[in-house]
């Protein structure tokens, strides 16, 4: 049965990734077929505090499956830190009279639609996004893959130009407090040693193993998270809250000089930092963003409000929104040990080292 005259948002809040476009297009295709009309909502939460919008037909959203971003904008804007920020979201679903919101973003987006929901009711339904892949409830999120691979093909230039000249390469990648991108990056591009924040990194043994690859190869490839901490090297930085910080001075270059100064061999480092957000998303992220946008109009139009779509295995489900914000989902010691033992150098403190 279709539901005329009814109105559906949508948003795309916090940093945006490559399959934010398809999964718009699949929740705009798919509720038009349900017979809602569909209204953007510019730049994530800010958007519904201003009203400001855009009406989506399938017609406007056809040819953007392989586009980069968001066509709606993004902000890191939360209603719960604006003065009268909540009233003014439930004033905006009044007025543009919203019979269901579509929230995609990340933990602080969803955090925001599972908090509206819980205390005053809201239509909302959310889709996960992240390149960081870190949110629990779900096997896999968009913009996960494109992220990857950029980072994965970056690493094997990187390895071309360090072969030529005898060098030591060490490549930062983002992915926030999970390891994810930088664990997928080195196995992707057969690295010779991964450092990622689920764990220290032993300097000593890092360096001689980067030795021997280099000795063996003539170029040796270190992948870090951009996150990352350095254990016992004396060269943490941390904030007074005892948080590390994470830009004061970039890890890839940190690394780096500690790697020369270890072993010897020149030493270079480069940071892949924002280009691996933008850029066609890979087929996996247009396939997973097209069905998660689907199966979210299909929620909105059954009153599924306060779930979330989640991959679980191959099928798209939904899910209690407030357990896809609970807790991090960070690299798992099956993970770990699987990267120990394809990365040449980072197999023989796994243990010794493990999490705190
Ligand atoms: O959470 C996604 C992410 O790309 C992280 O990997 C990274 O640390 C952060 O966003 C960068 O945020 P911004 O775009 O605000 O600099």
């Amino acid at each position: 049965m279709t539901k005329k005259g009814r109105r559906v948002g949508i948003l795309t809040g916090g940093g945006d990734c490559p399959g934010l476009n398809p999964a718009i297009r699949g929740a705009v295709i798919q509720a038009a077929a349900l017979g809602y009309e569909c209204l953007g909502l510019q730049e994530g939460w800010k958007g519904m505090l201003t009203g400001e919008h855009q009406v989506l037909a399938p017609a406007d959203v056809a040819e953007i499956v392989g586009k980069g971003g968001t066509i709606l904008g993004t902000s890191r804007t939360n209603p719960y830190k604006k003065e009268n920020g909540v009233p003014a979201v439930l004033e905006t679903f009044k007025r543009l009279g919203l019979d269901a919101l579509i929230a995609m973003g990340g933990e602080d987006t969803l955090g925001v639609a599972s908090k509206l929901h819980k205390e005053h009711k809201c239509a909302v339904v959310g889709v996960p996004k992240t390149m960081d892949n870190d949110l629990s409830a779900t096997d896999f999120t968009f913009g996960f893959d494109t992220a990857a691979t950029l980072a994965m093909e970056a690493a094997e230039r990187l390895v071309d130009t360090g072969r030529s000249h005898r060098r030591i390469m060490v490549l930062e990648v983002m992915g926030r407090h999970a390891g994810w991108v930088a664990l997928y990056t080195a196995m992707g591009a057969g690295a010779d040693y991964v450092c990622l924040p689920e764990r220290r990194v032993d300097v000593e043994d890092m360096a001689r193993r980067l030795k021997e690859a280099h000795a063996r190869k003539k170029v040796a490839l270190v992948v870090a998270s951009e996150a990352l901490e350095m254990g016992e090297t004396g060269m943490e930085e941390v904030d007074e809250f005892g948080h590390m910080i994470l830009k004061k001075r970039g890890v890839a270059e940190k690394l780096a000089e500690i790697i020369e100064k270890k072993t010897g061999v020149e030493t270079r480092s480069a940071v892949i930092g924002h280009m691996q957000r933008g850029g066609p998303p890979t087929m996996f992220d247009r396939i997973l963003g097209t069905r998660v946008g689907v199966k979210a109009a299909q929620l909105a139009a059954e009153g599924k409000f306060g779930q979330m779509v989640a991959l679980r295995g191959n099928e798209v489900v939904g899910v209690p929104l407030d357990k896809a914000t609970g807790t991090l989902k960070t690299v798992t010691p099956e993970w770990l040990a699987l990267a120990d033992l394809v990365c040449t150098g980072c197999a023989a403190k796994a243990k010794a080292l493990a999490p705190r």
